[in-house]
């Protein structure tokens, strides 16, 4: 059970029908996603990930954004053994890191994950063009059975190549978007492949589901602190690790609360390394943001930061507030996912904006698709 440091007066009734509205919303298919677990699919994906393990050496995951954030998150943050490395490509333009990357993976056997919901993003189709080429000088007529790719359920370029050359597929469930989505297969494939207890991450994010009346509690101190000027909150963690875990939580709220104008905005923090460059700003600069610190259960010296440092801010001026998970592992992280991703809905909901929507983002894919 996650833990906080604060409680708010919430309006029950209105909370009870926004719980009922995300329920109810057609890009609510994450909701019930830890206590409906799709056994097939599950089984599906553990034999995928056994196939990967025996195969090669590397696993190249490629995708942006939602399609790859939340499983590098969590990957990073547990670094469990496996025999398979993980790299990361397609999450950037620069052909300096996409060249860092085909470098990397050199001689050794490597298969390739390629995750992209529309099919079409720039960053991945490029990282997937280029290993695909590798893929072939390698091995031939043999690369299409190395080739693992996440799309759309029927529909997008990504869809129809991997139906044409019988890549190994899985699905983006139509009514979970991208940032939502760590808890399908976009995230769950990649997690096994690295050695994560995939059934223990979802047992943790399936007791979060039993009582979101923390997250609402959080939603709500966040929509009030809003309200009162507050316009920046800064996700503070003690575990460099976690940094990843950070750039999920960015996107989630950044994307899901940023627009008609609105929005907190997201920014992180790792201590106490960020204490020596940010932590003049934290303790005394200006007054208009607040701070989040996940207090990882870790060791004894971070916990006696912690304190510290919550008491030095409050001083300061700045509204701190505490989550801490019950444990730095699987299940507490799958508690975290879900209470973060109901925080974020019941939040942005609070601030009249539709969660689950990205126009901006789709605004310069656009854009840049027609510049290129
Ligand atoms: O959360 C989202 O919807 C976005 O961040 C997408 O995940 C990201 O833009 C990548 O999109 P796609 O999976 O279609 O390539």
């Amino acid at each position: 059970m996650i833990k906080l440091n604060f409680n708010q007066q919430i309006d029950q009734g209105k909370i009870m029908q926004i719980l009922t509205d995300i329920g109810a919303d057609p890009m609510g298919g994450w909701v019930k996603l830890p206590q409906e677990v799709d056994m097939d699919e599950l089984m599906r994906i553990k034999e995928a990930a056994r196939k990967i393990t025996e195969e090669a050496e590397y696993l190249v995951c490629i995708g942006i954004g939602g399609s790859y954030l939340g499983h590098r998150a969590i990957i990073e943050a547990l670094a469990p053994k496996s025999e398979v490395k993980i790299i990361y490509a397609g999450n950037s333009l620069s052909k300096r890191e996409l060249d860092k990357a085909l470098t990397e993976v050199g001689d050794h056997d490597f298969s390739v994950l390629v995750i992209s919901k529309s099919g079409t993003t720039l960053e991945p189709r490029i990282a997937f063009e280029a290993f695909k080429r590798k893929l072939a000088e390698k091995y031939g007529a043999g690369a299409s059975q190395r080739i693992y790719a996440t799309t759309d359920a029927a529909k997008g370029d990504l869809y129809n190549e991997a139906i044409v050359n019988g890549y190994t597929r899985f699905v983006v469930p139509d009514n979970i978007g991208g940032r939502y989505s760590v808890l399908t297969a976009v995230g769950l494939l990649p997690m096994a492949v690295a050695g994560v207890d995939i059934d223990k991450l979802l047992e943790g994010a399936a007791v979060a589901t039993r009582d979101t009346s923390s997250s609402a509690q959080y939603a709500v101190m966040r929509y009030s602190l809003a309200q009162r000027g507050y316009d920046t909150e800064v996700f503070a963690s003690f575990e460099p690790a976690t940094m990843y875990f950070n750039e999920w939580l960015k996107q989630l709220f950044g994307e899901s609360e940023g627009k008609n104008k609105q929005g907190v905005f997201p920014a992180s923090v790792i201590y106490s390394t960020d204490l020596h460059s940010m932590g003049q700003f934290m303790q005394d600069g200006r007054r208009n943001l607040w701070e989040t610190i996940i207090d990882y259960p870790t060791d004894e010296l971070n916990t006696k930061v912690v304190m510290a440092v919550r008491k030095a801010h409050t001083v300061g001026g700045i509204p701190v507030l505490n989550i801490r998970p019950e444990s730095y592992d699987e299940k507490g992280f799958g508690e975290l996912i879900y209470f973060f991703e109901m925080a974020c809905a019941i939040s942005a909901k609070l601030s009249g904006v539709n969660p689950f929507d990205q126009p901006g983002v789709e605004a310069y894919k656009q854009e840049l698709n027609q510049l290129l």
